[in-house]
């Protein structure tokens, strides 16, 4: 059995490392550790079903600048239900994932009986025509690839001729969001995914939608059912979502503590860090043990699915010193581990 694996399992890595007893530096998610600041919640939230979404879903609309979309209850769930809401919809049972990328979208196809199929490279997807469906990460989390609207396009296109559905997954995508409403609505076999997670750090409230055609947010409605999203996280979300100055301040914010972290890892590895604004990745011929002297520090980063790379997410502002300090001492041990 595979074992899923995610970061943010720090009492787990805690019982692991019992001796470290400093501070952890946990940067093993891509959740940005600025979160919006939760407001005071009215009573009603509490007291009343969360019988409409409405203004949540207004304040999407208006924050990513599409029309049609529905609230789920983060977009793991979506991930969750696609495979029940296309099992009546397409005849192809084969779905092609990223080979590097968030594994729960290839387990849930899987475990729903379809024929996962593993890609490196999205532009080999272009070359065979078979009625299909395409998950895409963009940017993709750990590589950091992205994929620009044209090569969508091209896809989405390629894709639409065979009777199949292209799903991105734009869980990390805050920062590069451009105006190409008219592009996007005239891909109507397009289903894109949206977190409150990553940027606006409020991977609690459990706050996402799906963007897509009419007839499927219908049936991925029906799926999750009513009322998922708690009063509460709705209210702040739909708050968090109106606030265009906090959005711009977190925008500049994101971008110079991460080129501060690329910076930092790019001096004590000697390899190209990439970066995203929630993280960076690189990979490393020995990241498993880079991972290990790491946690013996108290440092708790992502060992990627293959062993072969490092995910850092950002520090809080007050712990780039102390990740500095410890990334220092890390040569050191490094060092004598290989001397021994
Ligand atoms: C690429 C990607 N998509 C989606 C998710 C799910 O996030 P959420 O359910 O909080 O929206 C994650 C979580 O780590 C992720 O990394």
């Amino acid at each position: 059995m595979n074992q899923r694996v995610h970061g943010g399992r720090l009492e787990q890595i805690k019982q692991s490392f019992p001796s470290i007893a400093e501070e952890w530096i946990d940067l093993s998610t891509g959740i940005s550790p600025r979160s919006y600041p939760i407001v005071e919640l009215p009573p009603e939230c509490f007291s009343r079903l969360p019988e409409h979404y409405r203004e949540l879903e207004q304040a999407a609309q208006n924050y990513y600048r599409i029309h049609t979309l529905t609230a789920v209850p983060g977009s793991q769930a979506a991930i969750k239900v696609l495979p029940k809401v296309f099992q009546h919809l397409i005849k192809s049972h084969a779905v092609y994932c990223p080979a590097i990328g968030y594994q729960e979208h290839a387990w849930a196809w899987q475990d729903a009986g379809f024929d996962v199929r593993r890609y490196q490279k999205w532009g080999s997807l272009l070359k065979d025509s078979h009625s299909k469906i395409v998950v895409l990460i963009n940017p993709n989390n750990p590589s950091t690839e992205t994929i620009d609207i044209k090569q969508i396009q091209s896809l989405a296109n390629q894709i639409s001729n065979s009777n199949g559905y292209l799903i991105i997954d734009e869980a990390f995508a805050d920062c590069m969001m451009h105006d190409e409403t008219d592009a996007w609505s005239s891909m109507t076999n397009v289903i894109r995914l949206k977190s409150l997670g990553k940027f606006f750090g409020l991977a609690g409230l459990r706050v996402g939608f799906v963007a897509a055609a009419p007839k499927i947010l219908q049936r991925i409605s029906d799926c999750i059912g009513p009322w998922a999203i708690a009063g509460p996280s709705a209210y702040s979300a739909t708050r968090a979502l109106q606030d265009k100055l906090w959005q711009q301040q977190q925008r500049a914010h994101l971008e110079q503590q991460s080129l501060r972290l690329q910076q930092l890892l790019q001096q004590h590895y000697q390899v190209e860090v990439r970066r995203l604004p929630l993280f960076c990745y690189f990979e490393h011929k020995a990241a498993q043990q880079q991972w290990q002297q790491l946690c013996k520090l108290g440092v708790y980063v992502r060992l990627c699915d293959d062993h072969q790379a490092l995910r850092f997410g950002l520090p809080a502002q007050h712990q780039f010193g102390l990740l500095r300090q410890r990334l220092g001492q890390l040569n050191d041990v490094t060092l004598s581990s290989r001397t021994v």
